[in-house]
């Protein structure tokens, strides 16, 4: 099953009333580098892409990427709770953040209701060398969980990684400015049974349901600009029928 939603996730989060979710895996704007009021009004496409290099400028830039480090911890918190409301006792909340808002995700995931696990790495060993500084190598996924989640040690119970060293993506295989690996998000929806429910609700250009698809996980998807709804949509398709070809 997939359910697909075009508009502010904050309000389609409410509209969700037959199912409570396994796992919400969701990778918001960062609203990185919102320091300045300078900083806040750039375009994403200046934060998050070397634009005009590999084909980068033909992306859309997404919206609610403009927040103080403040605001953008209150609007994960407001996220955060209402996905609570809408997901199954011991269920899964993993979202992405890089290494600025990173404080900001530990808080608002918290302070949403959830219990928070850890951090989970993700090595994509792309990133810009600057003389004299480390590099920024790593994004992170900031996980909990709502309430108690029982840990048994048996045989061909899932054991996730703490960290995956997965490339992060040439901008040329990009649908989305920001795009995460399939790859990565199929060993995250891993920790989810076959069967079970994925929502992610700032879903970009479909990559999490793409992996909820490929590995036989349902999915609820939100996206806000109606451009990259449709690319989700299309790409979604495109691998619901690469398992079964008779569906179109
Ligand atoms: C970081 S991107 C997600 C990229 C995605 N992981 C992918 O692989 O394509 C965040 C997305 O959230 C969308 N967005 C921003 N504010 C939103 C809101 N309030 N409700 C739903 N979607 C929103 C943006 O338009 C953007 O496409």
């Amino acid at each position: 099953m997939v359910n697909l939603k075009q508009g502010d996730c904050l309000d389609l989060l409410e509209s969700i009333n037959d199912v409570l979710v396994d796992m919400v895996l969701t990778d918001p704007p960062y609203s990185s580098g919102g320091l300045f009021p300078g900083d806040r009004k750039k375009k994403t496409s200046s934060k998050y892409t070397d634009n005009g290099y590999n084909g980068a400028s033909r992306f859309l830039d997404f919206s609610g990427d403009n927040m103080d480090q403040r605001s953008f911890t209150e609007f994960m918190r407001m996220v955060l709770a209402k996905c609570r409301k809408k997901t199954k006792p011991a269920g899964i909340c993993a979202v992405f953040t890089d290494w600025r808002q990173l404080p900001s995700m530990t808080d608002a995931l918290q302070a949403a209701g959830w219990i928070y696990r850890g951090i989970v790495v993700w090595d994509k060993g792309n990133s810009r060398a600057i003389p004299n500084r480390f590099r920024n190598d790593c994004e992170y996924i900031v996980w909990g969980t709502n309430g108690r989640r029982e840990t048994k040690y048996e045989t061909g119970v899932f054991v996730g990684a703490g960290c995956y060293h997965i490339a992060g993506m040439n901008s040329r295989e990009k649908h989305h400015q920001t795009e995460k690996p399939i790859e990565l998000l199929e060993k995250l929806v891993a920790i989810v049974p076959e069967g079970g429910t994925v929502m992610d609700c700032f879903m970009g250009s479909g990559s999490t349901g793409v992996a909820c698809v490929n590995t036989g996980r349902d999915f609820i998807g939100m996206e806000i600009l109606e451009q990259y709804f449709k690319v989700a949509q299309n790409r979604i398709n495109e691998a619901m029928a690469q398992i079964n070809p008779d569906i179109i």
